[in-house]
Parts: C-alpha cells; structure tokens; sequence
C-alpha cells in the first residue's frame, strides 16, 4: 500500500531532507585524504543534532551508526570505522537519514576525495545523472518503472551496470515504504504515480559487473568483481507538475 501525503506531513518530511542536504552540502569541505568514515559520522551526527533531528538508520534493522559510508568497491551500508583513512583518489558515498518531527528524509551523494582519475570522475557524473533521469520521470501518471527504466537505460548507454540487489523506495513515517524502486526494469509497469507520493530514488552504479556481495558485518555491500561503485539519492515529492526535490539546498 502506498502511503499518499498530506501537505502537512510533506512539510515535515522537507524539513527533515533539509537537514540531509546541509549535511551533505557541509561535506563537500570536509571530505579529504587523511579522515576517516568515523570522523564523517562524528561531523554529520553533530549537524544534524544541532539542527534537532534523530540519525534515522542508527538501529534500523540492527545497523549500528548514524549514516552509511561506502568507499570505493563498496557499494552501500558501508559501517564508518576509525580504521577506514581515506586517500586521494578514492570516492566516497555518504547515506544520510534524518528523522525530524516523526517523519524522514533520505539522500546520498558519492564524493571524490582530493583529485580522482579521469575515469573515477566520469563514473561519479554518469551515476548522479542518472539519478535526475530518473526523477524526471516521477511525475504523476507515470509508473514506478518509468524511473527505473530512465536510469538503468541512461547507465547502460554509458557502459555501466545498475546494482539490482537494492532498490529504491517511498519514504515517510518510516524509512522504507511501498513502492519498491529497482534502477531497471521495462516502462510503463507498477504503480502508478501519484500526487502527494513521497519517493527515495537512489540508483547504485557500478563500473563493472551488476553483482553483490555482502561482507561478513552483514551490512557491507561490495561489487563482486572488486571495481569501484556509485550511489546518489534524493527524497522527492510527486507533484502535478514537476516532482519536487526535498534532499537538495
Ligand atoms: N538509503 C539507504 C536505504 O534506504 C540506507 C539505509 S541503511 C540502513 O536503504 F541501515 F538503515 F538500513
Ligand atoms: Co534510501
């Protein structure tokens, strides 16, 4: 079932993404060679108190920090760790979860840190354009599929794959909600889209094979083939007109 929202509840799940955009916007200056992903969640933890939200993924399912950090090879839910350093020419991606007032923003960017190669950079931009292919997409009569077929034909096209093992999803009360969003699939099928549905689009792009392993923490996601991977997400807001984007300043 999918939960349509009212105005009011889009206003606190705004304000909420709002929190997740400065978080991610603050990171920019803050991502370097020579931090660790403990250090990233320590800074984000403190943002997002200061602001009066809660760490929406701290205990969700079991997880146990404030936000995702996945380097390089690894894909998502990566754990932030004091022994994790980042080095010039890796990539990060940071997942960020706020709840505030009851209700949950969602985003994730993939940060270069210090200078990248050329093929790191283009990897970066293939799998955030994605994301707005995607987007574009989510307009009310449109289905689900139109966006994963938006994105998973735009990553292709590129000589990528879409990571098919985790999925998009509505957003809200709680962090995972109907619908399921893969990042491919045929349009026009699933639901359709509707004003007032609130929607977490995250495509994972992987510069090599589509395929996933889960490490031993039980979280961890890497790629199969050890190449490097990409994630960018938005929360945003079906509307009549434009789909709104709540996760960016
Ligand atoms: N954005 C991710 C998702 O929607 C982050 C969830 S991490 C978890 O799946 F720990 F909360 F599961
Ligand atoms: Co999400």
């Amino acid at each position: 079932m999918i939960i349509l929202k009212s105005e009011d509840e889009i206003k606190k799940i705004a304000l909420a993404s709002r929190i997740v955009a400065e978080a991610l916007r603050l990171l920019e200056q803050m991502i370097a060679p020579g931090i660790t992903t403990k250090d990233v969640e320590i800074y984000v933890e403190k943002i997002i108190k200061e602001r009066n939200g809660v760490p929406a993924f701290k205990g969700y399912r079991g997880y146990p920090a404030s936000l995702c950090a996945s380097v390089n090879n690894e894909i998502v839910h990566g754990i932030p760790s004091k022994k994790k350093m980042l080095k010039e020419g890796d990539i990060i991606g940071i997942d960020i979860g706020v709840i505030y007032k009851g209700f949950i923003g969602d985003g994730a960017r993939t940060y270069p840190v210090g200078r990248v190669s050329e093929e790191t950079q283009r990897l970066l931009e293939v799998a955030e354009t994605s994301l707005y292919q995607g987007i574009e997409k989510a307009s009310a009569s449109n289905r689900v599929s139109d966006i994963s077929h938006a994105i998973q034909s735009y990553v292709e096209k590129n000589g990528y794959s879409v990571v098919r093992a985790f999925v998009g999803h509505g957003v809200g009360r709680s962090l995972h909600e109907d619908p399921q969003i893969p990042n491919y699939g045929v349009p026009n099928t699933g639901p359709r889209l509707r004003k007032g549905m609130v929607l977490a689009i995250e495509p994972m792009v992987n510069a090599g094979t589509s395929d996933v392993v889960v490490m031993k923490d039980g979280w961890t996601a890497v790629t199969a083939d050890g190449m490097l991977s990409a994630h960018f997400e938005h929360t945003i807001v079906v509307t009549d007109d434009k789909p709104q984007i709540l996760t960016r300043l």
